[in-house]
């Protein structure tokens, strides 16, 4: 066995990660480890070092010098963390961001407020299936439904479901987003991730976010497209009260409320700032 010391490993690594643009390097190379031994970061230094041979050093450089192209991390390793949890990802959808788990926190505050039993949920833009596959595992008397336009995006959904022993509880549907659903459907909470980024902004991103699929990113012209289509058609799928929570861009909370308002449909609506202070979900309520 080669005499291998794990913090010099971690820090080599990491070091030639932030090299390249990874503020997050000695993180991430922690991370890479605990994702190949399958420990937590606890476990990672207290029996880390006498898992060190030459088999896990190939694995591990192999990842490093693929996430030295500015690859994600995550479809590197295939899986990405959500609300505690491990997902299944790849390149048929979106990485999920931690700023997304406001998301769904807000959802699973809003269901206390809904009178129906169960109380339904329709996620749209499912994607990996995250938001609806945590809401489910957070409030099992919830009743989920979850759209995606993209097949391939669904499969990926179905398979996390089937993970989390929940496949049968969730119902999966290819939808451009309301489309498919039967008519007369309605539900105490739609909840969207929708894509949100201008075709400007695009042009700005990190290379790691190129990587995930443009149906995922992309809104249209001034990123407004889906949410001007999720403002305008939700209230006819609502139950009443209802509520449609959504995450938003950085700069379209006030045309997003001046939106809302002229619907004239919404009784209210308001904004939640993320972590970093920045505007990221919309919730309306319909009464
Ligand atoms: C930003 S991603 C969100 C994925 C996941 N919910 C999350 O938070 O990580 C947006 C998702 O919306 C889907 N999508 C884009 N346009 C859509 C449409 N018109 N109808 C339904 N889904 C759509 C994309 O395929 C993608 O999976």
């Amino acid at each position: 066995m080669p005499d291998i010391n794990l913090n010099k490993l971690i820090a080599q690594a990491g070091e030639k990660l932030q090299e390249v643009g990874i503020e997050a390097g000695l993180v991430e190379a922690e991370l890479i480890l605990c994702d190949l031994l399958d420990f937590d970061r606890l476990h990672l230094y207290l029996h880390g070092p006498s898992m060190l041979d030459d088999k896990l050093l190939q694995k591990f450089n192999q990842v490093i010098e693929k996430r030295l192209t500015r690859y994600p991390l995550q479809y590197i390793l295939g899986n990405a963390w959500f609300y505690g949890r491990k997902f299944l990802v790849n390149e048929d959808v979106m990485v999920p961001c931690p700023e997304t788990e406001l998301l769904l926190d807000s959802v699973v505050r809003a269901a206390r407020f809904c009178k129906s039993d169960p109380v339904r949920l329709l996620d749209i833009g499912t994607g990996s299936g995250v938001v609806s596959i945590s809401a489910k595992l957070e409030n099992e008397n919830l009743e989920v439904t979850a759209v995606d336009i993209s097949d391939e995006a669904l499969h990926v959904a179905q398979v996390n479901a089937g993970r989390f022993e929940i496949e049968d509880e969730i119902r999966f549907i290819r939808s451009d987003l309301f489309e498919a659903l039967e008519a007369g459907e309605r539900f105490d909470i739609i909840a969207s991730n929708p894509p949100y980024i201008s075709v400007s902004e695009y042009e700005e991103v990190e290379p790691e976010v190129k990587a995930d699929p443009k149906l995922s990113l992309l809104g249209g012209p001034k990123g407004l497209d889906i949410i001007n289509r999720l403002v305008a058609e939700a209230p006819d799928y609502l139950m009443r009260p209802g509520f449609l929570i959504f995450e938003i861009g950085f700069d379209q909370a006030e045309v997003i409320f001046d939106m809302v308002k002229s619907d004239g449909r919404y009784s209210d609506c308001s904004l939640l700032k993320d972590l970093a202070d920045i505007d990221r979900i919309i919730i309306c309520k319909v009464n």
